[in-house]
């Protein structure tokens, strides 16, 4: 908890720490370097639809924030690959071809794209790794504190099992795509928790982070250890927590087993209210679109001293070291703290989430 905490303590930190960016990142043309003006194209690569962050914030965020940053004036190329690595590489090398000015990529697949990452540079286009840290020579990474999140999530399943945990209590562990970097370090950060403290009974890696993928799992993991034993789930996102519930109540389980997740998507906003899911985690999707809309922007415009107060720490990945790079730091979202979370940042209106079906949890709550 005292970690969680400090975690809330450094994101406002880190909001300030922002607010200072945008007011000197004017994104005028006035303080514009030799490259480019206002008149700019930014390339926008997000991998997958089937979890709604992407289309619903990331994206929009993203656009809105390169125009204000370019009096209107910039465009933000849009692809999305609907998680298919090979559709990504294809849609990479078409900003390649059309010499967009700066490509801000969330790939697929890190490893495999780093071919078209080498293109790009090839062609003079700086390329900004997004979310999840691509391979190959990139010029910067924006992402979260993303072995944190596992760490949060962790601790937050050792929380909902209270006072009588125990190490023969059977967690099942759904973790992310084996192609997605991140999926990695929240798995680390979860298993720093879970290690020693409970039995992780069946663990699996799930193809393209889909829910049903993950639906199929848990069915298979019910299979194996009988509902009624599985004391926790510990799910990396909230689109698979989904599909983990719907595999448990096809099961025939009433009393669902506490679940975690992340990304706080509507759907598990509502579960947590209702208690079908334990806890989320909460990253600040305004804080991450707008920070590597700014890098973007102050890259093409050289604008370096805006670039490097927009990077000031420092990450490797496996093909490239010290890469200039920006964590933004996330907090565990319970019932507790939904009003404190997507409601103040205005990710959610309360009439977004307490509709009639859960107007009764959200009245318990206060939540009006
Ligand atoms: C992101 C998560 C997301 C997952 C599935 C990860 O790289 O960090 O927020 O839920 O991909 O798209």
């Amino acid at each position: 908890m005292r970690r969680i905490a400090i975690s809330v303590a450094a994101t406002s930190m880190s909001v300030m720490l922002a607010g200072c960016g945008v007011l000197n990142a004017t994104g005028s043309s006035d303080d514009a370097g030799p490259t480019k003006g206002d008149d700019i194209t930014v390339g926008l690569l997000l991998p997958e639809k089937a979890n709604t962050r992407y289309e619903q914030f990331d994206y929009p965020i993203f656009k809105t924030k390169v125009e204000s940053l370019t009096n209107e004036k910039g465009r933000v190329e849009y692809a999305n690959a609907e998680a298919d690595a090979g559709k990504q590489a294809t849609q990479l090398q078409q900003m390649i071809d059309e010499k967009v000015d700066v490509i801000v990529l969330d790939a697929v697949d890190a490893h495999a794209i780093a071919d078209g990452v080498q293109k790009a540079k090839d062609a003079g286009i700086p390329v900004i790794a997004y979310d999840r840290l691509a391979e190959g020579p990139i010029d910067a990474y924006i992402s979260f504190d993303n072995e944190l999140v596992g760490e949060v999530q962790g601790r937050s399943l050792l929380e909902s099992l209270g006072d009588d945990l125990s190490i023969t209590d059977k967690v099942v562990m759904m973790n992310g795509s084996p192609t997605d970097p991140n999926a990695k370090q929240f798995k680390a950060g979860a298993m720093s928790e879970l290690k020693g403290k409970v039995t992780i009974a069946k663990s699996f890696d799930t193809k393209d982070w889909k829910p049903e993928n993950a639906e199929a799992n848990m069915a298979e993991a019910i299979n194996a250890i009988g509902a009624a034993n599985i004391e926790a789930v510990y799910s990396a996102n909230d689109g698979m927590a989904g599909g983990i519930v719907k595999a448990l109540k096809a099961a025939g389980v009433t009393d669902l087993p506490p679940i975690t997740g992340q990304d706080a998507e509507l759907a598990a906003v509502q579960r947590i209210l209702a208690g079908e899911q334990y806890m989320s985690v909460y990253k600040s999707y305004p804080e991450e679109a707008e920070s590597a809309a700014e890098m973007a922007v102050a890259k093409v415009q050289g604008r370096d001293i805006q670039f490097d107060a927009q990077t000031r720490d420092r990450v490797d990945s496996p093909t490239t070291k010290d890469i200039p790079a920006q964590l933004v730091p996330v907090v565990a979202l319970t019932k507790e703290n939904i009003e404190g979370t997507v409601i103040a940042d205005k990710i959610y209106e309360v009439s977004d989430i307490c509709t009639a079906k859960y107007e009764a949890a959200c009245a318990e709550i206060n939540l009006k």
